[in-house]
């Protein structure tokens, strides 16, 4: 068996030496759906490799990920590297048409790193040095451990980058997800020179941050703290900085180790990684080729999921993402696990990312751990090698990805008319001050922006959400919520937008901080105020109070911060009063500006509870009216619409109920199934529970 997969690898490998570069350029495209797991063949015996490749060849899972944890296995002691095991491994896989992405192994540094050697390991806000064990425990702003992790990179590179079965590379695994910002004496360092880069002179940083406040002045940039423990709180504008630092040195070590891989390989690049994790997304993705992330929603959060898809679509403009890693059936790890999923959702998970722009479904993972710390976690097959509860939801996403295959490969998502904006700043400076937050309310950007999205998905409107210096080309309406900083360039693009006709919902709490995260002195909202044709009278909490929003015909409390709004612009109309006995009457929580062919509507608060959300949906209904969106679809919720245009023309949906209760789409007009060719009348078309269509116009 070996030898007849090794002839076979031999013949495969001289032909994909002339195809490699062909086959490489699909990864992004969206051409080829990709199946896939994670696959540890390091900790099993190599004689396992053949197997599991079998196993995989039924299941129609086409690439695996290798590599990311296995630092220690490609450089045992220090400098003495062999990728000979991954070499062979890689040869049987691609013998057998089965695709890899190779990672870098960055996240698990060995032992001969870290022993002996306190000075290297990560610190945490706190002081708490972590010790060696578990994964992201070592600094990477420490220069031994960043000159060890380009070493190895470039050696795996060398070593493995040209080889005809790896069609892609993942740089570490979800930087930052176990911890945040690193206060490793070189990160303080390294600090103290970022500083002087970004402000020249201490003059310009004590003026910027304000530091006459409580004697915080400095004299020069080596006394400036990183924000460790202090009696009190930091000033504001230093831990928003650490933060966004910390940031942008993540987002430089995966540059860094792009271009070590890009000396040796011409494979596409990516990183997996989460929007909860303490690093800038759009940063981030600047240096990589391709987006890809992890997503273990239990099935009662499946919105969450359509977050991300409709947020890293947009990440790297242009080329699909991956779905790199999800559960089968349930996660866990020592102590705790989520609920398994119930039968169908896996498929529909599934159908909606391909449908949405994806380009893989990948689990987490082959084989399940028979050591380590997720002995729990499903996988595919058992320790003991027999298929598991999550075996027979694969051979439906394998069903299924086949037949979608050729509708999808020759359609694309169909451009968004709407978008919600993601800000990373935005997100750093509401971790610094969640103004409006107390015991009775927390502020939570992930939430806000989960919340808006899912505005626009229940009205029925396709939607991005895009990164704050993202292009707004074909957008008709943008909701910005929740950005505390309205940067010149931000506001001149989006007053470009609204001039050309589009509708911008700006709010709520948008605006009202600077870069430095310190109070404008101007106006409230600074330049935003001027463009929106609007006086903020009051900034003030609404918490334990009685105040009311009246919009839309409809009543309801408000909670967290609130400006309080006068127009200040003849043509500025309020749409939305405040009443509260805390400020006089006439004052308005919403406004709408007309300006050339389109308006900005400024929300200075949020509406709270069931009649919020009813006056939200019905103001997101006008302005998707106002803003002449074509692209509207009718659905009950929990049943989404995915709308793709193909090579030729034709409108193609795919529905997908989601949330397992069925439901139902409105066709606009006759259509036909476009995996059956039955025909479809105009009206209602019933999906059942999990259920998902492909639907031809
Ligand atoms: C992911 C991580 C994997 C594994 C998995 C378990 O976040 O990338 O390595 O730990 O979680 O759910």
């Amino acid at each position: 068996m070996n030898t007849w997969i090794r002839r076979l690898a031999v013949i495969a490998l001289l032909a994909a030496s002339l195809i490699g570069p062909a086959a490489r350029a699909a990864v992004g495209q969206g051409t080829k759906l990709y199946h896939g797991a994670a696959y540890y063949p390091e900790l099993w015996p190599e004689a396992d490799v053949a197997r599991d490749i079998a196993e995989m060849k039924k299941l129609g899972i086409n690439v695996v990920r290798v590599g990311e944890f296995a630092w220690a296995k490609m450089e045992p002691d220090e400098g003495r590297m062999d990728f000979s095991f991954f070499q062979r491994v890689f040869d049987q896989l691609h013998a057998a048409g089965i695709d890899v992405v190779l990672c870098t192994p960055t996240a698990t540094p060995p032992i001969w790193l870290s022993h002996g050697h306190p000075e290297r390991a990560f610190i945490d806000a706190e002081g708490r040095a972590m010790i060696h064990g578990a994964r992201q425990h070592m600094s990477y702003e420490n220069p031994e451990v960043r000159a060890a992790c380009l070493r190895i990179v470039a050696a795996e590179a060398t070593a493995l980058g040209r080889h005809p079965a790896v069609i892609a590379w993942q740089i570490d695994n979800e930087l930052k997800c176990h911890v945040a910002e690193d206060f490793n004496p070189s990160a303080i360092a390294n600090w103290q020179r970022w500083l002087e880069k970004r402000y020249g002179t201490i003059e310009a940083l004590n003026a910027a941050w304000g530091t006459e406040i409580w004697s915080q002045r400095y004299q020069r940039f080596d006394q400036v703290p990183a924000p460790l423990r202090t009696p009190f709180l930091h000033n504001a504008s230093l831990s928003t900085a650490y933060r966004m630092f910390n940031r942008e040195r993540t987002a430089d070590l995966v540059a860094e180790q792009c271009a070590e891989i890009r000396q040796h390989s011409s494979a596409p690049i990516t990183h997996n990684t989460m929007r909860w994790f303490s690093v800038g997304l759009e940063s981030l993705h600047a240096p990589l080729d391709f987006a890809s992330f992890d997503d273990y929603p239990s099935s009662k959060d499946w919105r969450n999921l359509i977050v991300d898809y409709d947020l890293f679509r947009g990440a790297k403009p242009g080329r699909a993402f991956w779905v790199m890693e999800t559960s089968v059936a349930h996660n866990g790890w020592l102590s705790n696990h989520e609920p398994a999923h119930p039968p169908g959702f896996l498929e529909v998970e599934a159908v909606a990312d391909y449908a949405l722009g994806g380009e893989a479904f990948c689990y987490w993972l082959w084989r399940q751990q028979r050591t380590g710390c997720e002995l729990p976690h499903s996988a595919i097959l058992s320790a003991w090698g027999k298929p598991t509860l999550g075996y027979a939801p694969v051979e439906r996403v394998e069903a299924a990805r086949r037949r979608l295959e050729p509708l999808l490969a020759a359609s694309q998502p169909a451009p968004s008319e709407a978008a919600v904006t993601w800000s990373d700043l935005a997100r750093a400076m509401w971790q610094t001050e969640p103004l409006g937050a107390n015991r009775t309310h927390p502020v939570d950007y992930q939430k806000a922006i989960g919340d808006w999205h899912s505005l626009l998905m229940d009205a029925g409107i396709p939607r991005d959400i895009r990164f704050e210096g993202a292009p707004l080309d074909g957008l008709k309406l943008l909701v910005t919520p929740m950005m505390p900083h309205v940067s010149v360039a931000f506001l001149a693009k989006v007053e470009k937008f609204v001039r050309a006709g589009g509708v911008w919902i700006c709010g709520p709490l948008t605006g009202g901080r600077t870069a430095e995260h310190t109070v404008p002195t101007d106006a409230a909202l600074g330049a935003l105020e001027k463009l929106a044709g609007i006086e903020v009278v009051y900034s003030f909490p609404v918490n334990g109070i009685d105040a009311q929003a009246e919009a839309a015909g409809v009543s309801a409390p408000l909670a967290g911060w609130c400006n309080a709004l006068r127009p200040a612009a003849p043509e500025t109309q309020i749409v939305g009063t405040l009443r509260t006995d805390r400020v006089e009457p006439g004052l308005a929580f919403a406004t709408e500006r007309p300006l050339d062919r389109g308006a900005i509507v400024v929300l200075g608060a949020e509406p709270q509870g069931d009649a919020g959300k009813t006056m939200l949906a019905k103001l997101v209904t006008h302005y998707a009216g106002r803003a002449a969106l074509g692209s509207r679809y009718t659905a009950t919720p929990g049943t989404l619409v995915a709308p793709r245009v193909a090579a030729d023309g034709h409108r193609l949906w795919i529905a997908v109920n989601l949330d397992g209760a069925g439901g139902e789409v409105q066709l606009p007009t006759a259509a036909t199934d476009a995996l059956t060719h039955a025909a479809l009348p105009a009206g209602a078309l019933k999906l059942g529970r999990y259920e998902w269509r492909a639907v031809r116009f």
